[in-house]
């Protein structure tokens, strides 16, 4: 074997131990394998630098000189290397803000309404086409709207403490200041008294919320839900009217092939009153979704509307129902539980 050989083979040698060398300490995913491939070729003892360092021994002093620059360009790449690669390891350990570009994304989930919320909201669209303003009142009312100015005399049942959430505290809109004439409402028709107290006729609005009476919770009641009421006042506005506008709700919300039935019933606010039932997808039962009439002259009376003048009707339906029935769900708990896994299919 010549002396040349020797030192192409030695070079040859260092060339692929650097290669090597720089790929491990690049490729280091942690401290500890880092440190690991450090001992393998910077070890003072049995480094495969070291190693190379020993092959000088061999060499005649013209390829003493040769391969002894080579190899000290190869040990300092390999410590610059190694350095760098500590101080890459060190700022993702330390650095929490260091941003690793190359990490697949987290996806983002897009949250959306609650089903109850997108019926509100479909509600508001469907009677805004039949030109229904949206009007709002209070949750926390006074009897004066929730019973007196809807024509529920004092000794009415329905103004049962055990049927009514009754307030402690006092001083509602009307300045009543007494314990028991506030509370929250039990029907949407308050907003009614509100909406005609502060405007004159003619009248088209819905108002969409919450009420509240101290039921047992279970599958199909709940102390708290929604109803959306509609009242339309003006001259000549009879019963027919309020039939057409019921029907074509139904057959928009539901769908053409809804049937819609009228049963005769009492509202002290109504006369006549009837309870609105509906039948869908050629089913065999009726479900009731509230309640409509003519409004009382006492209640225009009431509000100071002239009942020789104008009529209306007014109707109140439960929101929960027709979200329900629209969807298949049977429980109205699930409405109020907000489990992501049952919120995520509407
Ligand atoms: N407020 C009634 C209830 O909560 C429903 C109702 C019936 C509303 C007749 C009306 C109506 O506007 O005319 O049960």
């Amino acid at each position: 074997m010549s002396a040349t050989d020797t030192l192409s083979d030695a070079l040859a040698d260092l060339e692929a131990m650097l290669a090597a060398g720089r790929a491990a300490f690049e490729g280091s995913p942690t401290p500890e394998a880092l440190e690991a491939r450090r001992v393998e070729f910077l070890g003072q003892k049995h480094g495969r630098v070291r190693a190379a360092q020993e092959r000088l021994k061999a060499l005649d002093a013209a390829a003493k000189r040769v391969y002894g620059q080579q190899f000290n360009a190869a040990k300092a790449e390999l410590e610059a290397t190694f350095e760098t690669a500590k101080a890459r390891l060190q700022r993702r350990t330390t650095d929490t803000t260091a941003l690793d570009v190359t990490l697949p994304g987290i996806p983002t989930r897009l949250g959306h309404r609650h089903p109850l919320t997108q019926t509100a909201d479909e509600l508001i669209d469907l009677f805004g086409r039949f030109g229904f303003a949206v009007a709002r009142g209070p949750e926390v009312e006074d009897t004066y709207h929730n019973f007196d100015a809807l024509n529920i005399p004092p000794t009415h049942p329905a103004r049962d403490p055990l049927d009514n959430f009754y307030l402690a505290v006092g001083g509602g809109p009307t300045g009543a200041a007494q314990a028991g004439h506030c509370m929250l409402r039990s029907q949407t028709s308050t907003v009614q008294i509100r909406v005609m107290t502060a405007q004159a006729p003619p009248v088209r609005v819905i108002a969409i919320g919450r009420v509240y009476r101290p039921d047992t919770v279970d599958a199909t009641h709940s102390f708290m839900f929604h109803q959306v009421e509609g009242l339309m006042v003006d001259r000549g506005v009879t019963m027919a009217d309020l039939k057409s506008v019921l029907r074509l709700f139904a057959q928009s919300y539901l769908g053409q092939d809804v049937r819609i039935r009228f049963r005769p019933s009492f509202f002290p606010f109504t006369e006549p009153s009837v309870e609105v039932d509906m039948l869908w997808h050629g089913g065999v039962r009726w479900v009731e979704m509230g309640g409509a009439g003519m409004v009382d002259p006492n209640v225009l009376r009431a509000v100071g509307y002239d009942p020789e003048e104008v009529t209306g009707f007014a109707f109140g339906l439960g929101i929960e129902r027709l979200c329900m029935r629209r969807h298949g769900i049977d429980d109205i708990r699930l409405l109020y539980q907000n489990d992501v896994r049952f919120l995520r299919q509407f």
